[in-house]
């Protein structure tokens, strides 16, 4: 018994009280007295108290009274009636109105202590479910509380909330994301992600994510339209505490306005960029028939400088054409006109075109084919640019001397092209960079060289658009090596192009 438990014995015969004491206190109790009820109300208001021993009959108040008062006042102590022979029906009278137990006299040591201790211990019990439903009540409270919390944040959003569950059925989802999707359910009302969304790839998405769960936090994102609106999807899984998956959780950001923009200023650099390119072309044209001398006889210096002017019209005419070209890519016309092509002709004609500049140069342009290339399907302009690019780099960024090789390699599903050179080199850090728009190595041997930095951007995002690839290897000093990857059509779908 960790702390000291006191019984109140309310009797008005000495003999019972001192007999009670007797056999309570060798057990550790501390035993309390009192002559009739008046007294034990007034003991109990002093002396906290864990059980009542009360006689029935007593004068001045009788158990009867006493129990009515204790159940209103301490309802906590159990109170044990002491009766006589004969009166045991009124000791359940007693039991009737809350009384715990009652003991008959003359009664036995043994028979007292093991009633109050019941007494003790089912107060005992009580206490503990008490404590036990405030502290579930507390918690209960606390999870509310959170609950609400969580709601009001989630409903305050701007962006999107949806969650659902690894089937993907809708279990929670804000305003925001009724505004952005348009036709979500009802708020606290299910239904399944794919009934509620246009864009098949958030549910595709989702579904990867799941398959694919591994405990750990991952997330995908990724550009959804539907409709006018362009939204930023990013979903995650949800994980329980064993890291079973509960869920999804993905948040929408409506986008459409940095789209829009990124669009007027595309829009704006091909404007300006078409605006710019008739006068410089006629300017050109001019000092062309000047140069010719259609129009006098030219100093040697007049030449001189006349033809240095034109190199740097020519400049700008080129960086002019590859805004428009990029422009082009990124509003997705470059390269719609996708047909069955045989890259080997396509490759001939480039090389053969930039031929006389590697002679200028002193460098030997090499195109290695074999006798049968795999068939593509690609857009026949954007494959010319793709390479005109990629040789004529390696041509300028090849000290005179060096060597530039075109070949090709099959990988049954995939065609290689790849451009070598035997130039400076890319740096390693610079490599990530270079498909960057507008990025250009700093090189002291290729200062020279004019350039705009579009080239490799144009390259990278046709490729791409034709679900391809571009890779560089490059030795600083050594030579560099640019490999496109680009799917082949297989005979199967060449059938489907009513060709052999
Ligand atoms: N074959 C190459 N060898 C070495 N450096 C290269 C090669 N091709 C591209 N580069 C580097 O990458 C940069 C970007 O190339 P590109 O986009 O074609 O722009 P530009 O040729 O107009 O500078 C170049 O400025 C050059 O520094
Ligand atoms: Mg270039």
């Amino acid at each position: 018994m960790s702390a000291q438990e006191t019984v109140l014995v309310v009797d008005d015969e000495k003999v019972i009280r001192d007999g009670c004491t007797r056999i309570l206190s060798p057990e550790g109790f501390q035993v309390l007295t009192a002559e009739n009820g008046q007294d034990a109300l007034e003991v109990l208001d002093r002396q906290p108290t864990n059980v009542i021993l009360c006689d029935l009959k007593m004068p001045v108040m009788g158990a009867l009274e006493v129990l009515e008062e204790v159940s209103q006042r301490y309802p906590d102590i159990p109170v044990i009636i002491i009766t006589g022979h004969g009166t045991v029906e009124s000791a359940v009278d007693c039991m009737k109105k809350g009384a715990y137990d009652f003991i008959t006299k003359p009664f036995r040591a043994d028979h007292v202590v093991l009633v109050v201790k019941r007494a003790l211990e089912k107060q005992a019990l009580e206490r503990r479910a008490r404590q036990l439903q405030e502290e579930r009540a507390r918690s209960l409270y606390a999870l509310a509380t959170e609950q609400s919390r969580v709601r009001t944040i989630v409903g305050c959003m701007a962006d999107g909330v949806l969650i659902t569950t690894p089937d993907l059925e809708v279990v929670l989802h804000n305003p925001a994301a009724t505004r952005l999707l348009e036709s979500m359910p009802p708020e606290n009302q299910g239904g399944a992600l794919a009934d509620y969304i246009s864009d098949e790839n958030l549910c595709k998405a989702l579904r990867d994510l799941l398959a694919n769960a591994k405990g750990e936090e991952e997330y995908i994102a990724q550009e959804l339209i539907l409709g006018q609106k362009y939204l930023r999807a990013l979903s995650a899984l949800v994980y329980g505490p064993e890291r079973q998956v509960l869920g999804t959780v993905t948040v929408l950001h409506d986008i459409t306005s940095f789209k829009e923009l990124d669009e007027m200023k595309s829009n704006f650099v091909h404007q300006v960029s078409h605006e710019l390119r008739s006068p410089l072309s006629a300017i050109n044209q001019q000092h062309t028939v000047i140069l010719d001398g259609l129009a006098g006889e030219l100093t040697a210096k007049q030449r001189e400088l006349l033809k240095r002017g034109q190199g740097r019209i020519q400049g700008l005419l080129d960086m002019i054409n590859d805004l428009l070209d990029v422009a082009r890519i990124e509003s997705g016309h470059g390269v719609q006109q996708q047909v069955v092509l045989n890259l080997a002709d396509i490759l001939g004609e480039t090389v053969a075109l930039l031929e006389s500049k590697a002679e200028e140069r002193g460098l030997s342009l090499e195109l290695n084919l074999p006798p049968e290339l795999p068939l593509v399907q690609a857009d026949a302009r954007s494959m010319e640019e793709v390479f005109t690019n990629l040789i004529s780099n390696a041509i300028n960024y090849t000290p005179d001397g060096g060597t530039v090789t075109v070949s090709t390699i099959s990988h049954g599903e995939y065609l290689e092209l790849r451009v070598s050179d035997t130039g400076v080199g890319i740096a390693p850090e610079e490599i990530p960079k270079i498909f960057d728009k507008f990025y250009r190595v700093k090189h002291p041997e290729t200062r020279q060289v004019i350039g705009t930095g579009l080239g490799l951007s144009i390259v990278k995002g046709i490729i791409e658009a034709h679900r391809g690839s571009v890779e560089v290897e490059s030795k600083p000093g050594v030579g560099t090596t640019f490999r496109v990857l680009l799917p082949t059509i297989s005979e199967g779908k060449l059938a489907d192009y009513g060709q052999e």
